[in-house]
């Protein structure tokens, strides 16, 4: 069943200002590899983020920074042959845009050019202005991401909520502006105060897509294993599990290694 205000054959950063404009609330989610994308971009789902989470969900590190360049462009380039809708976006990863703005520029180019992505995502604000605008000015659409935001994990030292307090509060909605007015396409908001993530969405143009941050954003953003339930022990407040796959995927593969044991698999149908 589509809700969506207007089809898009190919959703681009235009489309998603555009949705908000329309009032259409933006689906994202994230995929990390071809089998997934396939799925999620033929679901219709209208931003494929090739997060950096692929950290934690597919390498299994406890954060997102031993994540490199090399390896999200590969995960990028398999999530891009699989995405014919979808806007495909790539985190940089930690250490490949903070040292200087030659090197931001290098890492964006490189994934661009190398996956075939459509746009890039950075975390932070006035710290990173010059690498984002560095970025922009290359023709390179750039998403920016505050809040929680997880390559910053030691700086913070917990998961928890953001922007609780005023000081910290103000300084995102000023980086909210000042990534608007350097020509960020869209932010992302992540485990902030609802009211302050609506406040915010509703003084910028550019879409705002929200993860623990409420319904008052121009969308919303998941990590998809988590979604599907593959991903167990991670049980946030904003989380909504739509399958639990880890209980489903582990009674199937239990299934299978109890036919082999018992010669029921393969059988006579199943051989040649
Ligand atoms: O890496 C990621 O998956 C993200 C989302 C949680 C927004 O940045």
């Amino acid at each position: 069943m589509s809700v969506a205000k207007k089809e898009y054959k190919r959703v681009t950063v235009k489309s998603l200002v555009e949705m908000k404009q329309n009032r259409e609330k933006i689906s994202m989610l994230t995929s990390y590899d071809y089998s997934m994308a396939k799925i999620v971009d033929a679901a219709q789902v209208d931003v494929i983020l090739v997060g950096d989470s692929a950290s934690n969900v597919i390498a299994g590190h406890e954060t997102t920074l031993p994540i490199t360049l090399d390896q999200m462009i590969y995960h990028a380039s398999s999530v891009v042959r699989a995405a014919k809708r979808a806007l495909v976006i790539v985190d940089i990863p930690f250490g490949s845009y903070q040292s200087d703005s030659k090197e931001a520029l290098r890492s964006a180019i490189r994934i661009m050019k190398e996956s075939g992505a459509h746009a890039v995502k950075v975390e932070g604000g006035s710290e990173i202005r010059q690498s984002v605008s560095r970025i922009l000015e290359a023709g390179i659409p750039v998403m920016g991401h505050l809040g929680l935001t997880p390559q910053s994990i030691y700086k913070f030292g917990t998961y928890t909520v953001r922007a609780k307090e005023d000081k910290e509060a103000e300084k995102l909605k000023q980086d909210a502006k000042m990534l608007e007015e350097i020509g960020c396409f869209g932010i992302v908001l992540e485990k902030i105060p609802a009211a302050l993530a609506k406040e915010v969405a509703e003084s910028v143009s550019i879409p705002i897509i929200g993860i623990g941050a409420g319904n008052g954003v121009d969308g919303q953003v998941l990590v998809v294993h988590d979604l599907l339930g593959m991903t167990h022990e991670f049980n946030p407040r904003f989380l909504r599990r739509y399958m639990n796959l880890y209980e489903e995927m582990g009674k199937a593969i239990s299934k299978y290694v109890s036919d082999v044991k018992h010669q029921d698999f393969p059988n006579d149908s199943e051989q040649y």
